[in-house]
C-alpha cells in the first residue's frame, strides 16, 4: 500500500525507532511527527499525554498514514488503549523491555530507567507484574534527561553527571540489565557504556517494535507494494536543525509545523 507508516515522538527520541523500522522495511514511506514543543511528555499528567497523543494520531491520519507507531513509552503507556479502541488503523507502541530483561537476568535483579509518565502508569505495573515475577525491579526515573536529549547534549557533562546519579545506585544493588525505557535513552549509549560495567546488559525496544510493525504490515496487507522511491518526511512544531542532526544522512524533508 503506497501510504507512510506514522510514527509520532514528544521529540527527537522516536527517531531511534525510526531507524530500526527503516532498516527493517527499506521499501516503506515514512511520516515522523515530532512533538518537541510539548516535551516532556513523562512529567505531564496522564490526561495531558492522552490528549497530545489524540492530536498526533489525528495530524498522521490527516496525512495519510496507513499504520501508526507510537514510538514514545509515555505516551504508549497512558494511551494506547485509547487510541486503538477509537481510530481504525494498527497501532503498534513501546514499552521498556521487562520481558527480555526477565529472560536474560542471572542476579534476578533488574534496573528501569524510565519517565514518571511511563513509571506511574498502570500498563507499566501489570507489565512488570506479568513478566517480572521473582525478579527485583529497581525503578529509577530519569529526570531531566529528556530535555538535554532535545537540546543537543546528550553527550554533555551534565547528562553524564544525572546518569551516574539515577544508574549507580542500581549497579549497587546487583543488577546485571538495564532496561532504557524511553526512546530518547538511546542517544544516551555512549555515556552509559562508560558507566555500565560489561557485565550489566543494556537493553532496549527499538529492534522488537521494527519487527512487530513489519509483522503486522505483512498480515493485514498494508506492506508497501508499487516501486516508487522512498520518502521519509519529518514535521516538528521545534528546532529542525536538531531534529536534522539526529536523522542526517538520507533524503529526508524536514519542515517546522506549528502543530
Ligand atoms: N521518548 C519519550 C518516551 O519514550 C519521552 C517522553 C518525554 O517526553 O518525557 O517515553
Amino acid at each position: 500500500m503506497e501510504r507512510p507508516i506514522g510514527i509520532f515522538d514528544s521529540g527527537v527520541g522516536g527517531t531511534s525507532i525510526w531507524k530500526e523500522i527503516v532498516q527493517l522495511l527499506p521499501m516503506e514511506d515514512t511520516l515522523y511527527l515530532a512533538d518537541s514543543k510539548n516535551a516532556p511528555y513523562g512529567t505531564k499528567s496522564k490526561e495531558e499525554i492522552l490528549q497530545l497523543s489524540i492530536k498526533n494520531t489525528e495530524i498522521l491520519l490527516e496525512k495519510g498514514a496507513k499504520i501508526i507507531v507510537v514510538a514514545c513509552n509515555t505516551a504508549t503507556t497512558n494511551a494506547i488503549d485509547h487510541l486503538r479502541k477509537n481510530y481504525q488503523v494498527p497501532f503498534i507502541g513501546i514499552e521498556p523491555a521487562i520481558k527480555p530483561a526477565a529472560l536474560r537476568t542471572t542476579t534476578k535483579k533488574v534496573g528501569v530507567l524510565a519517565t514518571k509518565g511511563t513509571l506511574s502508569s498502570s500498563l507499566f505495573h501489570n507489565t512488570s507484574k506479568m513478566h517480572a515475577a521473582g525478579i527485583q525491579v529497581f525503578e529509577q526515573e530519569g529526570k531531566g534527561l529528556v530535555p538535554l536529549v532535545e537540546a543537543g547534549k546528550a553527550r554533555s557533562e551534565e547528562a553524564q553527571f544525572l546518569l551516574e546519579k539515577y544508574v549507580s545506585p542500581m549497579l549497587t544493588e546487583g543488577i546485571d540489565c538495564l532496561v532504557l525505557g524511553c526512546t530518547h535513552y538511546p542517544y544516551l549509549l555512549p555515556i552509559l557504556r562508560k558507566i555500565v560495567p560489561k557485565n550489566v546488559q543494556i537493553i532496549d525496544s527499538g529492534f522488537a517494535v521494527a519487527k512487530q510493525t513489519k509483522a503486522i504490515l505483512k498480515s493485514q496487507g498494508l506492506l508497501k507494494s508499487g516501486t516508487k522511491g522512498v520518502e521519509h518526511v519529518f514535521f516538528t512544531n521545534g528546532n529542525t536543525y536538531t531534529l536534522r542532526f539526529f536523522v542526517s544522512g538520507g533524503a529526508q524533508k524536514i519542515s517546522y509545523v506549528n502543530f
